[in-house]
């Protein structure tokens, strides 16, 4: 199969493929999803064949707006809609409890026409894309082009991030391009992802609510609107053998560029010199590193890999270019990676979080 690029001007097209039970590669505000009909389990199942994804990992929807949340989920607690009202479309998404048929609907089902994508699982949405589970992902996602797909389609979009699983989040259509090249019919170019990381997880079946994953929404936006804000373990620390976390996906190996990856935190400047003092004088270790302190590392005799995350002070740069700069060390022949890591705060959290997880959770504190 040849993979196509789209242009915007083909979002017909695009639309066309998915409604057609095909797999599209789809620009969001936060990276590139690999996406399929939602209500459709035979385009859902190929999601997993392409990504290489485990099957206990669940799929989160692309919605067009709050007014389908009733559609697909139930018990939609207030705070939903106030969330909603704050943030979408936007970088968040919502776990809710997923709606289940009514015992006359699943008869009606039985006894009427049996089309490719009819599922009689006990939900609305079929269990492929749920993995069973009784919660379901809610996303409204703000990417223009995006929107228009699923307004042409009329269904939600089942998508993860469209990567191979297990690599760093494609943030451009040349990266899902380097994973998926004849694994799937096409992926729509809507440019560069704004915000680079992928979306705000939170948990609202629980009480108070969790964040499962932090992205774009920050903790303290959420915290802004709804109160008291849980933080799961699985964010700050690797999971220990035998627990689960709450996010199925959180348990895998991700982010990881083929090198080891070494999260040094702390004062930029302290971890500079850290680094600096660390390294080896080979061209077999690479550099991340704020923009500040390039000259520091590209001087001396080797030709090593240094990337720039841009200004130390600009967490939202960084969180544009971390995907790519994890990317980028894979087209070298290094064999470690020392990357510094932002803070807590903002967006912060969210580069911390990818970037201690390519690291496996080797993190220097300076
Ligand atoms: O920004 C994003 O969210 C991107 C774009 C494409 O929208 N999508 C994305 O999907 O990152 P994915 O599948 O790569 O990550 C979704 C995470 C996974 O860790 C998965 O385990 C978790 O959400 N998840 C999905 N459904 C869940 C559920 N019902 N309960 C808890 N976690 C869930
Ligand atoms: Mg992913």
């Amino acid at each position: 199969m040849k993979t196509q690029i789209l242009s915007p001007a083909e979002v017909e097209k695009a639309a066309g493929i998915l409604k057609g039970g095909g797999l599209l590669g789809i620009p969001t505000e936060t990276v590139y999803g690999l996406g399929a009909d939602g209500l459709n389990p035979m385009a859902v199942g190929q999601i997993f064949q392409a990504k290489g994804r485990p099957q206990d990992n669940p799929l989160i929807l692309h919605i067009w707006s709050a007014g389908w949340l009733e559609r697909y989920c139930e018990d939609i607690p207030d705070m939903a809609y106030r969330l909603a009202e704050a943030f979408w479309p936007g970088p968040l998404t919502m776990i809710l409890k997923c709606k289940r048929r009514t015992p006359q609907e699943l008869e009606e089902l039985k006894n009427g026409p049996v089309c490719s994508y009819t599922h009689f699982g006990p939900r609305v949405i079929p269990d492929a894309a749920t993995a069973g589970l009784d919660t379901v992902g809610m996303r409204c996602p703000a990417h223009p082009l995006c929107r228009e797909v699923i307004r042409l389609a009329q269904t939600p979009i089942a998508a993860p991030s469209g990567n191979t699983s297990g690599r760093p989040s494609p943030t451009t259509a040349r990266h899902m391009l380097e994973d998926m090249e004849g694994k799937i019919p096409a992926i729509l170019d809507g440019g560069p992802c704004a915000v680079g990381v992928e979306s705000t997880i939170l948990d609202l079946t629980c009480r108070p609510p969790r964040l499962l994953r932090p992205g774009g929404v920050t903790l303290e936006q959420l915290r802004e609107v709804l109160g008291e804000v849980a933080v799961d373990p699985a964010v700050t620390r690797q999971m220990e053998a035998g627990e689960k976390p709450r996010a199925p996906g959180m348990k895998y190996r991700h982010y990881a560029p083929k090198a080891p990856v070494v999260a040094v935190r702390g004062d930029p400047e302290r971890g500079a010199a850290y680094i600096r003092e660390h390294l080896s004088h080979t061209r077999w270790d690479g550099v991340i590193c704020f923009e500040e302190f390039l000259p520091m590392f590209a001087e001396g005799p080797t030709e090593r890999p240094v990337i720039s995350l841009g200004p130390a002070t600009d967490q939202g740069e960084q969180a544009r270019r971390l995907f790519d700069a994890l990317r980028a060390m894979d087209g070298t022949d290094v064999k470690r990676i020392w990357a510094q890591c932002p803070g807590d705060g903002g967006i912060g959290l969210a580069v911390a979080n990818r970037l201690n997880k390519a690291a496996g959770f080797h993190i220097i504190e300076v």
